[in-house]
């Protein structure tokens, strides 16, 4: 089995996550805490390593949502699996994603998370589909900008595998 091309180093995502953890550290410095909010599967992993990169002190919490049919996700339509467990309210919320597509999650989860009346709410993305968007969603700090390809590892599955590779990775054509 051939593992898939890098897009993505290791060594250079790790030197991401610092960079990223340092900025929102120093965003959020004059808060007393924050509650990351990690969306279920794909952001564990970017969860995990900036969770451990920030000095605000913070909590953890995930949500889990499902997009309905990958192959038609222009109807946009996103179901929520799991809400928070923990009581966000009057918290500072920054919601960690793996990926932005086309948006439509995330601008569901922006709308669920604003129901549970938060103090403020931001977004992290490791990656970025620039060129997918079909919904205008603010993203405030992002990893990487990437094309159109379709990518796993470091959280990201193409039929759940590959997840656990420790870098961003090409799926090939006839793969899966
Ligand atoms: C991915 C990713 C985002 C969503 C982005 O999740 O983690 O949540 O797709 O796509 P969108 O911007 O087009 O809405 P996926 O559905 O693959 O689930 P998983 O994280 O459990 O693998």
């Amino acid at each position: 089995m051939t593992l898939p091309p890098v897009l993505i180093s290791e060594a250079d995502i790790d030197a991401r996550v610092q960079e990223l953890g340092a900025e929102i550290s120093a965003d959020y410095a004059d808060k007393d805490s924050i509650v990351l909010v990690g969306v279920l599967k794909g952001a564990f992993i970017f969860l995990a390593d900036l969770s451990r990169r920030l000095t605000v002190p913070r909590t953890i919490e995930f949500i889990a949502v499902s997009s309905y049919g990958k192959g038609s996700r222009s109807t946009g339509a996103v179901r929520l699996d799991l809400d928070v467990r923990g009581n966000i309210e009057n918290r500072h919320v920054l919601i960690v994603e793996d990926i932005v597509d086309t948006g439509h999650t995330l601008n569901y989860l922006i709308g669920i998370l604003k129901s549970h009346r938060p103090a403020s709410i931001r977004t992290a993305t490791l990656l970025h589909k620039t060129e997918a968007a079909e919904v205008d969603v603010h993203i405030d700090y992002v990893g990487f900008g990437i094309g159109s390809e379709w990518v796993v590892g470091y959280g990201l599955d193409f039929a759940e595998r590959d997840r656990t590779l420790p870098y961003i990775g090409i799926v090939q054509p006839g793969d899966g």
